[in-house]
């Protein structure tokens, strides 16, 4: 009798599909040791990119942003705002008005999108700006705000950037969809000024350049005194968080805080990451725009997490191991799974059907077990990634925490991004994760709604405050 249980038990282990899954991707299941390690790793690519002796060389740039404190509600001011380099592309009019801190309303404002045509991401940079400027002048245009009045414009710009001041950006290097020629090295505000001269008509002062995260966590600083960290998990994913000044060696000043925009995304660019990846990461940064780059945000972000599982299900698919061996054109096509598939695939009810639609669409004919795994690809994919995010943040609360000498504390983290607010399980699981990963830390996740365009106007909101109270 016990060897029949013994053998029906592991020919049911055959029978599920889930398993096969698992074993195939074992190297994408990470526990909490590894993410552990991958967490200790990060914060010595935290040191490294702080330091003034090894930055050069760090793959994490630890990018000072010139913002030294977040909102305290008292600010104010009319804005015009960009937001380039996220999934849209928007131009913003944003009222921040004193006193509403704790009100939803205490920021208002009016949007338009505007599409960026293809050729302009991978053309000449002056085109791309000079069809930034043109999209501003049709926005003042359609909402009839005056052309004759001088209006101040925040900028929020999704890329890393060297900032010597708050309205000053030398671009790095592009990433995502964007490789624009004539960029790198440049100070990408200057550009934008020049653009805007060119188109003419306008009278704008160009005051701050902010990255999305560092926008992120100044609208959830807004209302939330305990916001010191920003989130990205988009197209792109990164953080930012307050550091103590005095560690902030390419800044001059020992007192207070700078929000640093890690730009951790390139984890992984110098090798640091190579036991994590899998033979689907490197096919991935093979085919992408910036191959050897981004490493981390390959394995995490929502440009990838779509292509990763594709690339897995062709590869079970070509061993037999699904479709009983079918291939199709389209499952062979770079792009025809997004992220906006593998957050169908994991819906809480509809899910199954989902996936099967999914494939039937990219002309296969999955069986009820196909589907089961396929579905499971997804979900260790977008797991993998959740977890991973989840190792970053546990480094980067663990630098607070040592920096300000505490056993146990609480934070808001400000959050955005298509990944974060559009997967249905992904939240969930990365709270539950860091909280593993960092008992000691109460974390609490606040979604900073359009945060990546109002937070620059914050940024300048707050820049305008502390002016005016150094002038008193
Ligand atoms: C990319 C950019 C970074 C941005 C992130 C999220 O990683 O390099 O600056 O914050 O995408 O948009």
């Amino acid at each position: 009798l016990a060897v029949h249980l013994v053998s029906s038990f592991f020919s049911k282990l055959q029978e599920d599909p889930t398993k096969k899954v698992d074993r195939f991707l074992y190297a994408m299941c990470l526990h909490d040791d590894q993410l552990s390690d991958i967490s200790t790793r990060f914060q010595a690519e935290m040191k490294k990119g702080l330091s003034a002796e090894s930055n050069a060389a760090a793959a994490v740039k630890m990018l000072p942003t010139h913002v030294r404190c977040t909102p305290d509600g008292s600010e104010t001011g009319q804005f015009l705002a960009l937001d380039l380099g996220g999934s849209k592309f928007k131009v913003l009019q944003v009222k921040v008005r004193e006193g509403m801190r704790m009100r939803r309303g205490g920021v208002e404002m009016e949007e338009k999108t505007y599409p960026i045509p293809r050729e302009l991401l991978e053309g000449r940079g002056a085109e791309l700006f000079g069809h930034v400027s043109e999209s501003l002048k049709d926005f003042l245009h359609e909402k009839n705000i005056s052309l004759e009045k001088k209006h101040p414009l925040a900028f929020t710009f999704s890329f890393p950037c060297e900032q010597s001041t708050l309205d000053r950006g030398l671009l790095l290097s592009w990433s995502k969809t964007y490789r624009a020629r004539g960029l790198q090295g440049k100070d990408v505000v200057q550009v934008l000024r020049e653009a805007i001269d060119k188109t003419g008509g306008m009278h704008i002062e160009v005051l701050a350049m902010v990255n999305d995260t560092v926008a992120a966590m100044m609208t959830c600083g807004f209302e939330d005194r305990y916001c010191e960290v920003g989130l990205i998990i988009g197209t792109g994913t990164n953080a930012c968080y307050m550091e103590e000044l005095c560690h902030v060696d390419l800044v001059e000043g020992d007192e207070g805080r700078m929000c640093v925009n890690t730009e951790w995304g390139a984890f992984g660019d110098d090798g640091a990451l190579n036991d994590y990846i899998t033979e689907f990461d490197r096919d991935v940064d093979a085919a992408s725009n910036n191959p050897g780059k981004q490493i981390f945000e390959k394995m995490v972000s929502g440009m990838y997490l779509g292509e990763l599982v594709r690339l897995v299900v062709l590869k079970m698919a070509t061993l037999g191991i699904l479709f009983e061996g079918h291939v199709s054109d389209a499952l062979r096509t770079k792009g025809k799974i997004t992220t906006a598939h593998v957050a169908a695939m994991e819906e809480y009810k509809n899910g199954l059907k989902n996936t099967r639609g999914i494939l039937m669409d990219l002309d296969l004919t999955p069986s009820p077990d196909d589907c089961v795994a396929v579905q499971h690809v997804s979900t260790i994919v977008s797991f993998r990634s959740s977890n991973l995010v989840a190792a970053g943040l546990a480094a980067i609360l663990t630098r607070i925490k040592n920096n300000r000498n505490l056993r146990t504390f609480r934070m808001t983290v400000g959050v955005d991004g298509t990944v974060y607010k559009t997967h249905p399980q992904y939240p969930k699981r990365l709270h539950k994760v860091l909280q593993r990963l960092l008992p000691e830390c109460q974390v609490r996740f606040v979604l900073s709604h359009s945060g990546s365009s109002k937070g620059a106007a914050l940024v300048t909101a707050v820049a305008q405050r502390l002016a005016s109270q150094k002038r008193k």
